[in-house]
């Protein structure tokens, strides 16, 4: 069961000094001792501070996890699970997890001698053919980035049990509102907390919840030593985003579903992406495991070019072309040529993210207010794609 708003408003405690409402910055970068060791629970600000451990609670009950940790932004957290390994480890990976993930764990843990084995991760035989005595982590995404497809997490899980393995699920696209992987059998959970839960495009922030307390006592010596903490001032701040998690989450949902559905008849779309439709090929999943489908859409145009998916994303007013996604305002990214370019052209192909492929983060706007504008950008594409006909001359 996903927290409740009250539950959630209500665990954020008031300050126990002075009464405060809101979670006090305890911007300080050391605590006095009365003898060595003599502390009152907090001797240095990278090992604890107060503000983040009031943070690091609420994302433990959030997840329903023993331990929650924050770092200074989701790669820091994927980080700090894979150094859960060592030389001579494997990966198994979901094949289209986010390009960061990928090129951390290709073009730096790789050379430590931990390899990466990248499976298609909606199949679950795949997951289990992968397995080798080798494999000490699972990792997937699930929806995953930019085409949404479903893992199921509770197959997964199983998997890794009997494999004697780890589950690790990034959760930043579906967030605990809707999917709550460690009751569903995962082990670990991370974010890029810079999304969703904080909500509003002003931070950078990562964290990993784990089920059981020795797991997080493990994730809380490496971000002591390793020291990619979260600041005071931001955890102050993605507190303050959480607060509102559950009532943006909804609203999200709510304004996808309409605009996925428009999008999937509209004469110009060759196909939409969203795990809410009934014809998106791990609809009955993501129904099983999640109590929503998130706010991300994607589509692809019926013109499967670069220069057709480029005008598109230039001629919206509402939806501003931007990386990241998750926030109140509308955002809308090109992946082949943004958060994708990396990728070689066929291996992206491969993978459904097409010449024309546009990522859509839906906001908080009136979702007919949204549709408008991306009305707008479709008849700005027809009436490029007739200016740039040859002209043929009418026969007399
Ligand atoms: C699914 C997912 N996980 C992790 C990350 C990395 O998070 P951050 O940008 O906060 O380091 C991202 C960033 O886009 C992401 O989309």
């Amino acid at each position: 069961m996903s927290i409740t708003a009250t539950q959630l408003i209500h665990s954020i405690p008031v300050d126990p000094l002075t009464g405060a409402i809101s979670v006090p910055v305890y911007q300080t970068s050391t605590f006095v001792q009365e003898a060595p060791g003599v502390n009152k629970g907090y001797d240095y600000a990278r090992t604890n501070n107060p503000t983040r451990a009031v943070l690091e609670q609420l994302l433990a009950k959030l997840e329903n996890g023993h331990t929650g940790i924050a770092f200074s932004s989701g790669l820091a957290a994927i980080d700090a699970v894979v150094k859960l390994l060592k030389s001579g480890d494997e990966i198994i990976a979901a094949d289209d997890i986010y390009g960061g993930a990928f090129r951390l764990f290709t073009r730096v843990y790789e050379k430590f001698g931990i390899t990466v084995n990248y499976v298609d991760a909606t199949s679950v035989e795949n997951i289990f053919e992968a397995i080798s005595h080798r494999t000490k982590l699972i990792w997937i995404e699930t929806p995953t980035n930019p085409t949404l497809k479903i893992a199921d997490i509770e197959a997964i899980s199983k998997i890794a049990r009997a494999s004697g393995c780890l589950l690790c699920v990034d959760n930043t696209f579906a967030t605990p509102v809707l999917q709550q992987p460690l009751l569903l059998g995962a082990d670990i959970v991370v974010h890029s907390a810079t999304k969703y839960l904080g909500g509003h495009s002003d931070l950078i922030a990562g964290c990993v919840i784990t089920k059981d307390k020795a797991l997080g006592d493990e994730i809380k010596f490496l971000q002591n030593a390793c020291g990619a903490i979260l600041s005071p001032f931001d955890s102050w701040l993605l507190i303050r985003g959480i607060e509102t998690l559950p009532l943006r989450i909804k609203q999200h949902c709510n304004s996808a579903l309409l605009i996925a559905e428009w999008l999937q008849q509209h004469p110009a779309v060759e196909k939409c992406y969203y795990p809410g439709l009934k014809n998106h090929c791990n609809h009955a999943i993501a129904l099983k495991q999640s109590s929503g489908f998130g706010g991300i859409v994607s589509f692809a145009l019926k013109e499967n070019t670069e220069e057709a998916a480029h005008v598109f994303v230039t001629s919206t007013g509402l939806f501003k072309l931007a990386e990241s996604l998750g926030g109140i305002k509308s955002l809308l990214c090109h992946p082949a040529s943004m958060t994708h370019k990396s990728i070689p052209a066929e291996k992206r192909r491969a993978a459904g993210v097409t010449d024309s492929l546009i990522r859509l983060s839906v906001g908080l706007e009136e979702a007919e207010d949204l549709i408008a504008d991306l009305e707008q950008a479709f008849c700005k594409l027809d009436a490029n794609q007739k200016d740039s006909k040859p002209f043929v001359a009418a026969s007399v």
